[in-house]
């Protein structure tokens, strides 16, 4: 059992870590560049900032805290369903300094907050939630605001180190036995309502690859002739490609002797071919997986192979266990700015021997967003019921720039299929 002082200071350090990664982002840049559009599907990296504070604001200081609002005028500013990300920039939002004013001032009340908390009581309080909320909420605009960044031109701003090397490389398939796991949680204490109530599911037997799709992979798909052949598309898929003209991720570049280089956050180099391929839509993942025979996992099947370990006949939170990750388990937490080549987390790896199935990248599954048998919204029905059902393809197990606090092996993101800004990779499956 963790103490409530124990708790206290997780959620501390937690909150810490969040603030320090939003400060670095928008320090990093001038004042026009913060308000400025890096394009239409991102929101100026200063309305990023003040949401975060704002919606800190809204559940830490005037509902668990039950505080005075610090400001109450601005919430529908940055109020996400009132304003498209497009249109942010033409509002009378708070200028650099004050939206840096702004969230210290919330901070500051939310250490008292934090202090004069049971951390238990009604569900909100109870084990910390809403603090966790909170924080994986500041972390995944974190994130947002790092794919920002890499929309940006001119030169770089963000510096990390390289990512570990791979001693052996990964490659092959598993075979996960088909057999019933349980999906998704119901005691994990800071898992959001999408990831609840835990629930037997059935899963076929069926076959994963070890790690995911790898540039050098990627090319000879492109190589092949991929982006030119309807047969390897889905209908939708290849209506996307043909009006958007796409023939190859995002951010890559062929020269003058017709070798790939990619722009990763302002520095241009030649792609790494074992390093998984990023920044491609669900539609390209999908074309992929046809032309090499594969598909796809359904999010089940990601979600056994990530934790359900066959000896114990259990699931784990991780998967190489409940212990939170380190710099061995997984490339997390913007630590390194590209994915690493894949081999190089033996440490993470699953019973199964699958690798790098958190970090890196984040993967493509076939399944749509939907509820969890005993789905109920908590807290806020826009966190995750307005999404349910919609256009939107699940996606699991974070990417170099997500924070540990905002992934594990119940978490899920969606976006819509044909979005490639996102940190998004894929792995393969295939029936057997
Ligand atoms: C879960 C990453 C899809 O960024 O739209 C941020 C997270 N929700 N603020 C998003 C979120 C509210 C969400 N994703
Ligand atoms: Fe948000």
């Amino acid at each position: 059992m963790t103490s409530t002082e124990e708790l206290r200071s997780t959620v501390e350090r937690v909150l810490a870590r969040s603030r320090a990664r939003s400060s670095a982002l928008t320090d990093a840049v001038d004042d026009a560049d913060l308000t400025a559009q890096h394009s239409p599907l991102m929101s100026p990296l200063v309305w990023d900032l003040a949401h975060i504070g704002n919606q800190e604001e809204l559940w830490l200081v005037r509902d668990v805290g039950g505080r005075e609002p610090v400001r109450s005028d601005i919430d529908e500013l940055y109020d996400a369903f009132k304003h498209s990300r497009s249109s942010r920039p033409s509002l009378p939002l708070l200028t650099p300094d004050e939206a840096r004013a702004y969230v210290g001032s919330v901070r500051d009340k939310v250490w008292d907050v934090l202090a004069a908390s049971p951390l238990d009581g009604r569900r909100l309080e109870r084990d910390g939630f809403a603090f966790g909320m909170v924080a994986q909420h500041e972390q995944q605009h974190d994130e947002t605001m790092l794919a920002t960044h890499q929309l940006r031109t001119g030169p770089a701003v963000l510096h990390a180190p390289p990512p570990p090397a791979a001693q052996t490389p990964a490659a092959g398939e598993v075979i996960v036995d088909g057999g019933v796991f349980t999906m998704g949680t119901t005691l994990d204490p800071w898992a959001l309502d999408n990831e609840r109530p835990a629930h037997s599911t059935y899963v076929a037997t069926f076959a994963l690859d070890v790690a995911p799709v790898t540039n050098r992979q990627y090319e000879e798909f492109v190589a092949d002739g991929g982006y030119s052949r309807p047969e390897l598309w889905s209908e939708r898929g290849w209506a996307h490609r043909t009006t958007e003209g796409l023939v190859a991720p995002q951010f890559w570049e062929r020269d003058a002797d017709g070798s790939w280089w990619r722009r990763a956050f302002g520095v241009t180099a030649p792609i790494k071919p074992d390093q998984p391929v990023v920044h491609v839509s669900f539609f390209e993942a999908e074309a992929y997986a046809r032309w090499a025979g594969k598909r796809l996992p359904t999010e089940a099947e990601w979600e056994k192979a990530a934790r359900f370990d066959p000896a114990t006949a259990t699931v784990r939170k991780y998967p190489w266990g409940d212990a939170e990750p380190t710099e061995v388990h997984a490339n997390l937490g913007q630590r390194h700015l590209e994915p690493a080549d894949v081999g190089a987390y033996p440490a993470g790896a699953s019973p199964l021997g699958v690798q790098q199935l958190i970090g890196d990248v984040w993967e493509w599954t076939s399944s749509d967003f939907e509820p969890y048998p005993g789905f109920e919204p908590f807290p806020y029905a826009e966190y995750s019921e307005v999404f349910l059902r919609g256009d939107y393809k699940v996606l699991r197990g974070g990417s170099f720039g997500t924070d540990q606090v905002a992934c594990r092996g119940t978490f899920r993101n969606w976006d819509h299929p044909i979005r490639r800004q996102i940190f998004a990779g894929f792995r393969c499956a295939r029936d057997v």
